[in-house]
Formats: C-alpha cells, sequence, structure tokens
C-alpha cells in the first residue's frame, strides 16, 4: 500500500477497460490476468472494484447486506442533461424491480410473484416451446444457410417471454429495439449524441409497458406472471405499489427475453466451435441437460453484474471501502480453475457445470432460470435431431453490443446440406 495506506493500483489495473475489444470479444479471457495476480481490483476508469475469481463473487452474491443489488440497473456510463432531458419527456420513472431491491422489501415481493415461476406452473409452457421452434426451423431447415439469431434464436425467446408475462404479442421488431437500447443504457458507453437516440427508445419502451399495463388492469384474468402481479397486487396494495408494477412489466421483457436470446446464441455458437461436442450430444440428446449448464458456465449471456458495498469489508483479503462499487465478473469466476478442471474446456459430462453463476446466487438468483433452461434444452433438441449436419459458416466475424454485462453475438451463420437432412419437415 501507498504511504497514504490506499490501494495502489497496478498498471492492468488502470488499463483494464470493459468496453475495450478485448474484454468485448472474451470478458473472462480478458480478465485472466487478475483471476491470476489481482482477483480484486479498483479500476480507475471505470470506478468500480473488480471481483474476477470463483468464491470471491460467489461470497459477494451470498450475502445481498453487505453487498448491496441496488446499482444493478444504475447507468454504467453518466448520461447528458440531454439524455436526461429526453427520458424526462417520457415520464421514465424505472423504479426497483426484484433485481435492484434491498431487504426487507426484496423478499415480500419476490415471494409475492414466484408462483408462475415454480416448475409446476412452468410444465405448462414446454409445448408452446416445443411447437414454435419446430415453426422456426421449418421455415429455413430447407433453405441451407441461416442467421440463427435473425431468424429464430431472437424472436422465439421474445415470443415466450411475452407469453410468459401474459402479454398480446406485439411488433417483434420494435421490441428487439427497444431491448437492445435498454441494454445500452444500463451498461452501454454509449457517446453523447448516441445517448440522445437511445433514450428516445428507452422512453418509448416505458411508455409502450405503460400501455400493455393499463391494458391489462382493464381484465387482469388471463394467464402470465403480469396479470397474476396485478391480482396480487389486489391482496397486497402495499407490497405490490403501481410504480413498482410498470418497473416490472418494462423490465420483466427485457429480463426474459434478451438474456435467453443471447444465452441460445452463445450455446450454438460454442458447441458448433466444438464440433466434436455436438457431435456427442446429436448422438446422445440424454446429455443436452448437463450441456446447457456447461454452455451457460462456459459462455453465458451475463457476462458481469453489480452490488454496492454497505460497509467497510474485505473481499479475498482485500479491504473495500463502504461505497464502494463492484463489478463482479460472473463469466469469470465460472472459468476459474480453482473451482473448474479445465475451466476453459468444454466438457458436456462435467460433473459441477450446475455451480456456474450466470444465474448469480443467493436470493437474487434469477426466477427464471428454469424458464431459460427448458428453452435452451427444447433448442438443442430440435436443432440437433433435425439438422445434426450443422455447421458455422467459416471466417464470419462475431459482434457484440459493446456493454459490460449482456452478451450474445448480433449474427451466427449457420450452414448445411439441405439434401443430408435426416427429415425434410416436422414429422
Ligand atoms: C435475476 C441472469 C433468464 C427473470 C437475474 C440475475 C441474473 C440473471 C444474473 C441477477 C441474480 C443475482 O443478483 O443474484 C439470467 C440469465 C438468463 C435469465 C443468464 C437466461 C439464460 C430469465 C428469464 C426470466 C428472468 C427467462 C423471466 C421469465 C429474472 C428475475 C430476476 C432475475 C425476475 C430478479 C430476481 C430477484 O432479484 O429476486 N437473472 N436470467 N430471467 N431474472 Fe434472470
Amino acid at each position: 500500500a501507498s504511504a497514504a495506506g490506499r490501494c495502489p493500483v497496478s498498471p492492468r489495473a488502470s488499463a483494464f477497460d470493459p468496453f475495450g475489444a478485448e474484454y468485448q470479444a472474451d470478458p473472462p479471457a480478458a480478465v485472466r490476468w487478475s483471476r491470476d495476480e489481482e482477483p480484486v481490483f479498483f479500476s480507475p476508469s471505470l470506478g468500480y472494484w473488480v471481483v474476477t475469481r470463483y468464491d470471491d463473487v460467489k461470497a459477494v452474491f451470498r450475502d445481498n447486506i453487505t453487498f448491496s443489488p441496488s446499482i444493478a440497473l444504475e447507468k454504467i456510463t453518466p448520461v447528458s442533461a440531454e439524455a436526461t432531458a429526453t427520458l424526462a419527456k417520457y415520464g421514465y420513472a424505472m423504479n426497483r424491480t426484484l433485481v435492484n431491491e434491498d431487504e426487507p422489501e426484496h423478499m415480500p415481493r419476490r415471494r409475492v410473484l414466484m408462483d408462475p415461476f415454480t416448475p409446476e406452473q412452468l410444465v405448462h409452457h414446454e409445448p408452446m416451446v416445443r411447437r414454435l421452434t419446430r415453426e422456426y426451423v421449418d421455415r429455413f431447415i430447407d433453405a441451407g444457410k441461416a442467421d440463427l439469431v435473425d431468424e429464430m434464436l431472437w424472436e422465439v425467446p421474445l415470443t415466450v417471454a411475452l407469453h410468459f408475462l401474459g402479454v398480446p404479442e406485439e411488433d417483434m421488431a420494435t421490441l428487439r429495439k427497444y431491448s437492445i437500447a435498454h441494454t445500452v443504457n444500463t451498461w452501454g458507453r454509449p457517446s453523447p449524441e448516441e445517448q440522445v437516440a437511445v433514450a428516445e427508445n428507452v422512453g418509448k419502451f416505458w411508455q409502450y409497458a405503460g400501455t400493455v399495463l393499463d391494458k391489462l388492469r382493464k381484465d387482469p384474468s388471463g394467464h402470465g406472471w403480469i396479470p397474476y402481479s396485478i391480482r396480487a397486487q389486489r391482496e397486497h396494495p402495499d407490497v405490490i405499489t403501481d410504480s413498482y408494477l410498470h418497473s416490472i412489466m418494462m423490465a420483466g421483457i427485457v429480463a426474459a427475453h434478451e438474456t435467453t436470446a443471447n444465452a441460445a446464441a452463445n450455446a450454438i455458437k460454442l458447441l458448433l466451435e466444438n464440433r466434436e461436442v455436438w457431435e456427442e450430444i446429436c448422438a446422445d440428446p440424454s446429455l443436452i441437460p448437463n450441456a446447457v449448464e456447461e454452455c451457460l458456465r462456459h459462455s453465458g449471456s451475463v457476462a458481469a453484474w453489480r452490488r454496492l458495498v454497505t460497509r467497510d469489508t474485505v473481499i479475498g483479503g482485500v479491504p473495500v471501502p463502504r461505497g464502494a462499487k463492484l463489478l463482479i465478473v460472473n463469466s469469470s469466476a465460472n472459468r476459474d480453475e480453482r473451482h473448474f478442471d479445465n475451466a476453459d474446456e468444454v466438457d458436456v459430462r462435467r460433473d459441477n457445470a450446475t455451480d456456474h453463476l450466470t444465474f448469480g446466487y443467493g436470493s437474487h438468483q434469477c426466477m427464471g432460470k428454469n424458464l431459460a433452461r427448458m428453452e435452451l434444452q427444447v433448442f438443442l433438441e430440435e436443432l440437433t435431431r433435425r439438422l445434426p449436419h450443422l455447421d458455422l459458416v467459416p471466417d464470419q466475424e462475431f459482434t457484440y453490443v459493446p456493454n459490460t454485462s449482456f452478451r450474445g453475438p448480433e449474427h451466427l451463420w449457420v450452414q448445411w446440406d439441405p439434401a443430408a437432412n435426416p427429415e425434410r419437415a416436422d414429422p
């Protein structure tokens, strides 16, 4: 430590840039040096402490009192006055939404809102996921080439998300644009000019959520999480407020859809890049559930999450002061050799694959994890059965929406010989 007792910033720590090419290309590889040498460090350019080892990331997730989730959805890049004015024009007032809520408010809400996420409720969604997946594959199965993101992996999870939420199906392209704006607004580093355009879309997204909510309020008897929450409000008006409903309406779309679309694209890309593993699951589909976990571990769709330190504490032996903001790089934890043998390898038979932290951990752990898992399993089952000869289009460049947290390729081009399809259409 320096004479003043402050933590010295190493050259690598001061060079750390989560918006730079290295992190954007491969977050866990970009912080490998940190896992090995300096697992908890302060990043002056970000203004955050960065945590990269498995045990430390898990310990932070586990203690949501010392490590408050309140900053989870804060804009990581301070916004311009103009962008703020744009958001205000739309009455944007995104507030607490489970994921960024402290105790004692959080747990009572989580309990009141949990029922639609239970395995008993989720089984009702599987036939729809399977039917949709088959329909989308039918559309391109004879084409020999497809961008799986544009032609399937974005819209199917979005449709499932809307169905799960109980929201009427809307213009998919518009919702995709809104969701990406939300990601950039929350975890990105938009330039001042981009900020205004992003704010316009976030503002419209907010208004759209309000309109849908008003419509559902008139008749909240239907299926889905939002009608369920509107009904729950009648019994627990103090727990579920109006502003709360509006916030979960918008956040719910993002939580349920973009995460899953990205996870699916990451998984298929990873498996095709490791062709022998793809062939292994084609030959034995009973490996698929664990393959899903292994893909979520190796190439999850949430690369990093955030917490606020509420009291002076120590993380991995490093003193961290009250008020410090943490970037907890769960994608790095998932590649920590101290917890996973040969962590960079894809092993669909790995016995501790489910230990990954892609869904977080502890009292805020992802409520939608089993819905996401089911979707990913159905995608892999359908694709390995109907297109086992699928291959990546060679030499394609993968691009990512620049941000710290939500991660998946914007396009995923695959090809195959339609004449060799095991079946021409759905049996
Ligand atoms: C929370 C990831 C899919 C709903 C979270 C958190 C993460 C996450 C990292 C924060 C966990 C923490 O703070 O400990 C993912 C990933 C998904 C996915 C990687 C897909 C592969 C979904 C889906 C839904 C959903 C499909 C809804 C249908 C939620 C909710 C929370 C949450 C409501 C807040 C829980 C709380 O704070 O109590 N998710 N998620 N997620 N997720 Fe997901």
